[in-house]
């Protein structure tokens, strides 16, 4: 269970990877899945949805609104849509876990319903900025209150929201997608556009329910009033989960993995490019379309990784992946860089301290700066590291262990089941000598 900070990994030195895995559902997908399938009209059929901690809280929210949903069994999950305003009031507070685009999405749909309702967190969502989402929404009419800009947030019911413009401030998917969310309920056509273009899952799965959106250049529009028509959804494997594993056959030699199904979308395809530009040999093959949603097969062998000054366009495409790819860094000849990320400090956690923190801690020269870090490649020793409650901290100095001089203690490791609950079970098939220990 999340929260218990004693829960730790010991993995140990050396190995490869290899062989055929499918990791869990994407979280983002997923989410998107139950809150798209609550409103809709009909019957949403969902295939491999991710049953981590974030996307169950998501389904617990609904759940708790009045949707009837049947599952999560084996990825399969039922929801019966109640329609634009057909959700109820929570008998309690809402109670979203580690999951921030739980509470971003949510604040944006729930802004306009004729409930008052508030939505809170753990400790790292409660330490998170909302303001990002509160201002728009404010903006269009909604009325939140917040813990100085952080959770809880408390959302007014009965208001009628309008139609604004919104220019994002920051390349953010979150955002991007809370404005467009309450834009459904709003009065006029809102639009919003974005600085560098990222995850776009929110106005695909619209536009797979019938729902008019338009995309001109960095701009999304829609009109509210419009109703959204059940379907059903493939949810792709996540490359973001992928990404450990493409990482961990990155680093170590002779390793040969393929990743089946996995989501291939280009606003989240960075990690894949910038392994290629540090050396990685990575083929795709069996590119299709699942649910409006490109998938392919991801293979990763082994090669020399050259050091990078990380293109800051693919900042944005490849935002969740950046802590694995910091381990690939420091097994790289030569140094990276990465300048223009700023967004990784308020993360799950401050991602960019919390990796530079861990690799001075394994002995390699990891030089944070105000948007980014420095890399110089080395070799990685033996040592404690504290994840932070970070699920991807933690997955990523686990395959630091595959590279390692000795053992690897990695602490505060349960959040991995908010995004990847069998991790150890399928990092181990894959060749990580990895253990997971209640402490
Ligand atoms: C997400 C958007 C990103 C990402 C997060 C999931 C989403 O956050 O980091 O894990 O599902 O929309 P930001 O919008 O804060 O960049």
């Amino acid at each position: 269970m999340s929260g218990d900070t004693n829960k730790f990994y010991l993995v140990q030195p050396g190995g490869k990877l290899s062989g055929e895995f499918r990791v869990p559902g994407d979280k983002s997908i997923s989410h998107r899945s139950i809150m798209l399938g609550s409103l809709a009209e009909g019957t949403t059929r969902v295939t491999g949805f991710l049953e981590g901690e974030d996307a169950l809280a998501t389904l617990a929210a609904f759940r708790s609104m009045g949707v009837e949903i049947e599952g999560p069994d084996d990825g399969k999950v039922t929801i019966h849509g109640v329609g634009m305003n057909g959700l109820k009031a929570p008998e309690k507070e809402v109670y979203l876990g580690n999951s921030g685009t739980s509470i971003r999405l949510l604040s944006g749909l729930l802004s306009a319903q004729n409930f008052e309702l508030t939505l809170s967190g753990d400790k790292s969502l409660s330490g998170r900025p909302m303001k990002r989402v509160t201002d728009p929404l404010a903006l269009m009419g909604a009325t939140i209150a917040s813990n100085e800009g952080k959770p809880p947030l408390t959302i007014k019911g009965g208001n009628q929201l309008k139609a604004i413009h919104y220019d994002l401030p920051m390349a953010s998917a979150q955002v991007k997608s809370c404005v467009l969310l309450a834009g459904l309920y709003a009065d006029g056509e809102t639009s919003v556009t974005e600085p560098a273009p990222t995850r776009d899952h929110t106005e695909r799965m619209l536009q797979g329910m019938g729902y008019e959106v338009k995309v001109d250049g960095s701009t999304v529009s829609l009109k509210g009033g419009g109703k959204l028509t059940a379907t059903d959804i493939d949810v792709p494997a996540d490359i973001s989960s992928a990404t450990f594993f493409m990482v961990g056959a990155a680093i170590a030699q002779g390793s040969d993995i393929t990743l089946t199904h996995v989501g291939i979308n280009p606003t989240r395809i960075g990690v894949i490019n910038i392994l290629r530009l540090m050396g990685t040999d990575i083929s795709l093959s069996n590119e299709r379309v699942t649910g409006g949603e490109p998938v392919a097969d991801i293979r990763v062998r082994y090669a020399p990784l050259q050091g990078i000054n990380i293109p800051e366009d693919q900042v944005p495409l490849a935002i969740d992946e950046f802590p694995a790819i910091f381990i690939a860094a420091a097994c790289a000849e030569g140094t990276t860089v990465l300048t223009g990320a700023e967004e990784l400090r308020v993360k799950e956690s401050d991602r960019i301290q919390a990796m530079a923190d861990g690799l001075e801690a394994l002995g390699i020269d990891a030089k944070a700066t105000d948007d980014g870090i420095v890399i110089v490649g080395g070799m990685i020793g033996s040592g404690e590291v504290d994840s932070l409650g970070d699920h991807r901290i933690a997955m990523s100095f686990a395959m630091a262990g595959l590279q390692a001089g000795g053992t690897i203690q990695i602490n505060d490791c349960a959040n991995v089941a908010t995004s990847f609950p069998n991790f150890i079970e399928l990092a181990t098939d894959a060749g990580l000598d990895v253990s997971e220990i209640d402490g």
